[in-house]
């Protein structure tokens, strides 16, 4: 059995990770040795699986033991261990859930429903080292993962609607006390039926805007609020996250260049932890929308097209109807009147399961086989 070595497993994405190994029963099929940077020597948790006592994830002798290691610790932990281990001679695999590593040459970014031909190509030459995609970028492939597999497009402009949970668990707790903060701050005359809407839009804008207001994780206010700007500035107009659109998808498909652009806005919103995404899609060609449909559709069993009519949008195509599923539903499917080779599309998914964990198990999967 492969000794598997988890770091970071008790952090937000990786209690996800865990929670989906349970789930599949990953932890069958190998022996876990649970790393930890502050507790080494505690009981090892038990995931159906004895494990002894947690190891001290800074010590490379004991990484080293590992045939595999899965990493959900962040970007910091990633650039202070990986270069040392890989230097010590260590020939394992290193599943990472971390942006650090993406673009490197020798990592290959993980999303096997839509690259499996990537990554086998990768195994085969030797490849060792496996990154999680950016959610956005992950979830969008998931979605229109049938017209990637087609090669049918030919740009795609991405409008994002991005979830609290993107920026970590204290993000979410803030968005929440704000919106807390913002419902006490007209508690009385929400209660009273007969109160002004424009007295009450006031205060709320007051409190937005006062000095006590939670913005502490996001800098401004979430709640009541959003925020057109994600991760760092690169100078250009650009923030980190529009640029990993283009950069991230090409390379997920095995381009050494833009072949698809993918461009657009990336914009946080007061939700918890689905990403949704506007698509304005250039096709090569005028497709018709049965055939788009059915490629969407076959490409993957996560894809969920919904018709483009109210009702199924509203029940189908929400963060709350979403959340916590690993299915990426497509919705508003519909020719723009520019012609026939615009497509309009949008989707939701979860972006602490495909987006984050989902991809780093299944990588594990695939080198157990
Ligand atoms: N960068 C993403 C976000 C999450 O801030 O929503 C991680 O992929």
């Amino acid at each position: 059995m492969k000794k598997v070595g988890l770091v970071g497993w008790r952090g937000m994405v990786g209690s996800v990770l865990m929670n989906r190994m349970v789930e599949e029963k990953d932890f069958d099929l190998i022996e876990p040795v649970f790393f930890t940077t502050s507790q080494a020597g505690k009981p090892a948790p038990n995931f159906g699986k004895e494990a002894g006592v947690l190891i001290d994830g800074t010590d490379i002798n004991e990484l080293k033991k590992m045939d595999v290691i899965i990493t959900c610790q962040g970007g910091d932990y990633t650039k202070a261990v990986y270069p040392k281990l890989r230097e010590s001679g260590w020939q394992g695999y290193w599943i990472d859930a971390a942006s650090s590593l993406r673009m490197d040459d020798e990592a290959i970014i993980i999303l096997d429903p839509v690259n499996s031909d990537v990554i086998k190509s990768g195994l085969a030459n030797g490849t060792k080292t496996f990154v999680g995609g950016n959610c956005t970028v992950s979830l969008m492939m998931m979605g229109l993962g049938g017209l990637f597999a087609n090669n049918a497009i030919d740009w795609i402009s991405s409008m994002t609607y991005q979830a609290a949970s993107g920026g970590g668990a204290k993000h979410m707790r803030e968005l929440l006390s704000g919106m807390g903060v913002l419902n006490q701050s007209v508690a009385s005359e929400l209660a009273d039926p007969a109160s002004a809407i424009l007295e009450i839009d006031k205060k709320v804008t007051a409190t937005l805007n006062s000095d006590g207001f939670p913005t502490e994780n996001f800098v401004v206010p979430l709640a009541g609020s959003l925020i057109p700007w994600i991760d760092s500035d690169l100078g250009n107009g650009q923030s980190r996250e529009e640029w990993k659109g283009g950069a991230e998808t090409n390379k997920i498909l095995g381009h050494s260049d833009i072949v698809v652009p993918v461009e657009g806005l990336c914009v946080r919103i007061g939700t918890m932890r689905c990403h949704s995404q506007a698509f304005t899609i250039k096709l090569k060609q005028d497709i018709p929308l049965d055939e788009i449909s059915d490629m969407l559709a076959g490409h993957n069993e996560w894809a969920k097209v919904v018709p483009n009519d109210k009702e199924s949008t509203l029940a189908q195509l929400t963060p709350a109807k979403v959340t916590g599923t690993l299915n990426v539903p497509v919705g508003r499917i519909r020719k723009l009147a520019m012609g026939g080779d615009y497509l309009s599309a949008f989707s939701v998914g979860d972006q602490l399961l495909w987006g984050a964990a989902e991809p780093l198990r299944r990588m594990l999967r695939i080198l157990l086989e």
